[in-house]
C-alpha cells in the first residue's frame, strides 16, 4: 500500500530534497511549512502540481491545523524538519528558535499523542543535529548517548527538543526516532550558510568571508545521502533510539573554501577570475570541532553515503550555476538584499 508522509519544513533546504526523494520512492507527501525567509517556492516548483503531493502553509505551532491535517491524511510517518536553523540568527534573536524548535516540537508531540490512538501504524522521525554534542576535543568523535553540551541558542534549542522527545517516548510511548546529522550541502540551500554562500560569492565576484582564522572543523554530507538515511530510519530504525548520520569527511573552513575555489576554477571558470578570501571577526561561542561516530546507522541499518565530497560539490556548484532563478526571483532578491548578498 502507498505510504503517506508528512514533511514539516518542506520548502527549506533538506525538506525539499527529502520530498523529491519520497516522491521518487512512491510516497504520498504532505508538506507543512510556514514559509519563511529560508523557504523557497522555487525549491519545489516542478512538483507542486503532482497528484501525490499536497502543501499546507502553516506553522507547526498551530495545533488546530496540525490535528486537522493528521486526521484528514492519516500519515504513516512525520518527518520533522521545520526549524529555525542559522546559528548567527540564533545569537541575534533566540526567541524565534525557542518558538519553532522547542514549542513547535512540543506541539507536534501533543498532537501525535492523540493521533496514535487512532493510527497504530505510525512513526515520527525528528531531524536533529551534531551541534547538540558541542565542541569535540582532539580526534574524538561523538557517539549516540554522549553528553549534550550545546553552545549556541540554536544548538540549545535543538538539544531541548531532543530531551523533550525522549521524555515523551519514555512517558507516553510515542513512536519516535531522532537523527543527529552533520553539516549538509547541496541544491536548494539558502545562501547564508557556509558552502552556498561561498559558491554564491564566487559567482557574483564578491570576497568570501571566513570567521576567525578559518580553523574551525566541520563534518560534511551531501543532502541526498542524508535524505536516504532518513528514509532508512523510517523503514528500519528502532523506536526510541537516536542515530548519528555522518560521512567521516571533516575539514576546516579555510581548507574547505580553498577546495571549493580549486574545484570551481578547474571545472567551471574558463576565465580564471581572481577570487579573494576575507577573514572576518569570529562568531561568539563558535565551536571548534564537530565530528560524529556514525557506526551505528552503518552497521545496524546498512546505510552508507553514496557521494564523495568532490563529486557532490561539483553537482552542487553546477546546480547553483544552472539555477540563477533560485536567487533572482523577486522574493529571493528582497531577502538577499536585506542580507547584503546583493547590492542592487
Ligand atoms: N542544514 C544542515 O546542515 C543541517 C544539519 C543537521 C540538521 N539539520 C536540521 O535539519 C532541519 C532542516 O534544516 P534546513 O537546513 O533544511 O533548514 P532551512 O532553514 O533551509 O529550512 C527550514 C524550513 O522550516 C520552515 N519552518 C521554520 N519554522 C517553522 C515553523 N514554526 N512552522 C513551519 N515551518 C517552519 C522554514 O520556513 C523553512 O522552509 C532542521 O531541523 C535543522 O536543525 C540541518
Amino acid at each position: 500500500m502507498q505510504k503517506k508522509a508528512i514533511v514539516t519544513g518542506g520548502l527549506g533546504f533538506i525538506g525539499s530534497n527529502l520530498i523529491k526523494l519520497l516522491l521518487k520512492n512512491n510516497f504520498f507527501v504532505i508538506n507543512i511549512d510556514k514559509i519563511s525567509y529560508a523557504s523557497n517556492i522555487y525549491n519545489l516548483q516542478n512538483i507542486k502540481k503532482k497528484i501525490k503531493y499536497k502543501f499546507y502553509k502553516s506553522d507547526i505551532c498551530n495545533k488546530k491545523m496540525l490535528n486537522m491535517i493528521l486526521k484528514k491524511h492519516k500519515p504513516n510517518v512525520l518527518f520533522n524538519l521545520a526549524a529555525e536553523t542559522h546559528v548567527d540568527r540564533s545569537i541575534n534573536n533566540p526567541l524565534n528558535f525557542v518558538r519553532s524548535n522547542i514549542i513547535g516540537v512540543y506541539n507536534i508531540l501533543e498532537c501525535i499523542k492523540e493521533y496514535i490512538k487512532i493510527q497504530k501504524n505510525f512513526k515520527m522521525i525528528h531531524v536533529s543535529t551534531d551541534e547538540v554534542y558541542g565542541d569535540i576535543k582532539g580526534l574524538k568523535k561523538s557517539k549516540e548517548g554522549d553528553k549534550y553540551q550545546p553552545s549556541s541558542p540554536y544548538s540549545a534549542s535543538k538539544a531541548s527538543a531532543d530531551h523533550l522527545i525522549n521524555s515523551y517516548v519514555r512517558t507516553y510511548n510515542l513512536p519516535i526516532i531522532i537523527s543527529n546529522c552533520c553539516n549538509n550541502f547541496g541544491p536548494n540551500q539558502f545562501p547564508e550558510k557556509f558552502i552556498p554562500k561561498t559558491i554564491f560569492n564566487i559567482i557574483i565576484n564578491k570576497n568570501i568571508p571566513i570567521y576567525g582564522k578559518g580553523k574551525n572543523q566541520r563534518e560534511w554530507i551531501y543532502v541526498e545521502d542524508h535524505c536516504r538515511a532518513l528514509i532508512s530510519l523510517f523503514k528500519k530504525g528502532k523506536i526510541g533510539e537516536s542515530y548519528n548520520i555522518g560521512t567521516g569527511f571533516i575539514a576546516n573552513n579555510l581548507k574547505l573554501v580553498k577546495k571549493i575555489i580549486k574545484i570551481y576554477k578547474s571545472n567551471f571558470d574558463k576565465k580564471k577570475h581572481k577570487i579573494k578570501i576575507e577573514f572576518v571577526k569570529d562568531r561568539p561561542g563558535h565551536d571548534f570541532r564537530y565530528a560524529l561516530n556514525s557506526n551505528k546507522i552503518k552497521e545496524k541499518l546498512g546505510w552508507n553515503q553514496l557521494y564523495s565530497f568532490n563529486k557532490a560539490l561539483i553537482k552542487t556548484i553546477k546546480w547553483y550555476l544552472e539555477n540563477p532563478k533560485f536567487y533572482n526571483s523577486k522574493q529571493r532578491r528582497k531577502f538577499d538584499k536585506r542580507l547584503g548578498l546583493i547590492n542592487d
